[in-house]
């Protein structure tokens, strides 16, 4: 349905004033009137890219504004952390600019697919952040990695690995299913990807979280930090890359990269931010689908229930859990040209930024959207994979892994007691948990 047409930016009157750009201290700030800020502010004071929204789990109540009343919406320059950017929430309208790449680009030289640019004095070129043509070579040098045959031959490795990681966690006590189980299994799986050392595993992990993590959170790395830790990187995995060139060429990610024409001759820094992404894209995603999992069944014991009486539901639960989470919120594109989306004027280069996590709770394509349903007739019908040429590469395994996890679960435990809130993760981009506690019966 299309929007009604409301002024752009420009001829609108500044009606409201910038609200300050703060993050309150979180225990300053409770849950509770953050839920009630967000149902009564005025649309253009909030800015949803504020992390605190994320890390209190509080944004949708925002969306579901947005969606009814103003579904393409401009949020205006807030601070030095993003000069203004639309927001697209409903369904129809994100696919209209994902699979339109000829007039909204993922280029990194205009910003990238992130809310906030990608540093423009460091640059790293990767193919999600390319358009074509280069994009479409680059993303066929990896595929193979990712096809058919290749994912038939890991099934027995990850059934392995994950019944291995379920055996060994402690019955009746309290532990970190993020650290115990998500991020070990992701990480393991990484280090196969990459033929990278499995003793070494974490430092994948790290790396993802450095290269995703937000400079003005107290504690993270900043900028020049995160660029050293970045570079370190590099030099460990060009190590590798010279020893695989030298050697007829492997599976694995860093010998394809090294022996594809299309990519073999990748100056450092692409070659850096193509491991960024594979690094990422293997990563937090399939690491918090799996602890989102698990914290949608202990809210819904009706849908746990279910799944144990008829286990055929693992595959519909692995995507219902897939776009319940919706583990990465956003992509972001940048106008190429002005154009009309619903209903509003884009400029050329505006920030256009779809909201992945509120299509996937659209009630004009989603039936009953906020409610976690196993056994939705079309489960797969989520936006969580993105659409059009960038669309996710690893859907295909990071689906495999989650249902040969579901799968070990059940047949191991009766159930999964989470013992507090998880602790998210603050990001508008990654949508994640650092840490949530659960016990299994002893
Ligand atoms: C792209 C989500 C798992 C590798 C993407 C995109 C999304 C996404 C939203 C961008 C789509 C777009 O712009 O239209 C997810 C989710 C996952 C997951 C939710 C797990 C539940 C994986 C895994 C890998 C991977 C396991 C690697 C092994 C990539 C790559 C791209 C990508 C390389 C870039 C594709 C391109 O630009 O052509 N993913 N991903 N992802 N993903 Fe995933």
């Amino acid at each position: 349905m299309a929007s009604k047409h409301t002024l752009s930016r420009e001829e609108q009157p500044q009606r409201w004033p910038l609200p300050p750009r703060r993050r309150p201290d979180l225990a300053d700030f409770s849950r509770a009137s953050l839920i009630a800020y967000l149902q009564t502010a005025p649309l253009d004071e909030v800015d949803i890219s504020d992390p605190m929204y994320w890390e209190t789990d509080t944004n949708s109540i925002y969306f579901k504004r947005l969606r009814d009343e103003a579904p393409v919406h401009f949020t205006t320059h807030n601070s030095d952390r993003h000069r203004g950017f639309w927001s697209v929430t409903r369904w129809a309208d994100i696919m209209a600019v994902d699979t339109n790449h000829n007039v909204y680009s993922s280029d990194a030289h205009l910003g990238g697919i992130t809310l906030f640019d990608m540093d423009q004095d460091f640059i790293m070129p990767m193919f999600i952040a390319m358009d074509p043509p280069k994009h479409d070579v680059q993303r066929k040098a990896v595929n193979p990695i990712v096809s058919g045959p290749n994912l038939a031959s890991f099934e027995g490795l990850i059934r392995e690995r994950t019944r291995e990681v379920l055996d060994g966690l402690p019955r009746g006590e309290a532990f970190d299913w993020v650290d115990r189980v998500s991020i070990e299994l992701t990480s393991r799986m990484l280090a196969t990807l990459f033929d990278f050392p499995q003793e070494h595993r974490r430092k994948l992990t790290y790396w993802s979280d450095v290269s995703t993590s937000d400079a003005e959170i107290p504690g993270n790395p900043q900028k020049e930090e995160r660029q050293a830790i970045l570079m370190g990187m590099l030099q460990e995995f060009t190590l590798l890359w010279n020893q695989r060139v030298n050697e007829p060429p492997k599976g694995d990610l860093v010998s394809m990269l090294a022996h594809n024409p299309a990519t073999r001759d990748m100056p450092p820094m692409e070659f850096m931010g193509n491991l960024v992404l594979l690094i990422v894209g293997g990563n937090d995603t399939t690491r918090n689908s799996t602890t989102g999992g698990v914290y949608e069944f202990s809210k819904n014991p009706g849908e746990w229930a279910k799944l144990r009486a008829n286990p055929a539901l693992v595959e519909s639960a692995v995507s219902e859990i897939i776009r319940y989470q919706t583990p990465l919120a956003h992509m972001r594109r940048t106008a190429l040209e002005d154009t009309i989306l619903g209903g509003q004027r884009i400029r050329k280069g505006d920030k256009v930024v779809m909201w992945y996590s509120s299509g996937n709770r659209d009630e004009r394509a989603i039936e009953n959207p906020d409610a976690f349903i196993i056994d939705r007739p079309r489960a797969r019908q989520h936006m969580s994979f993105g659409f059009g040429i960038h669309r996710c590469v690893g859907n295909r395994l990071a689906e495999l892994q989650l249902k040969i996890l579901w799968e070990e679960i059940l047949a191991r435990f009766e159930s999964i007691e989470v013992l507090e809130e998880p602790e998210r993760v603050p990001s508008a981009f990654v949508k994640g948990y650092k840490s949530m506690m659960v016990r299994l019966p002893a």
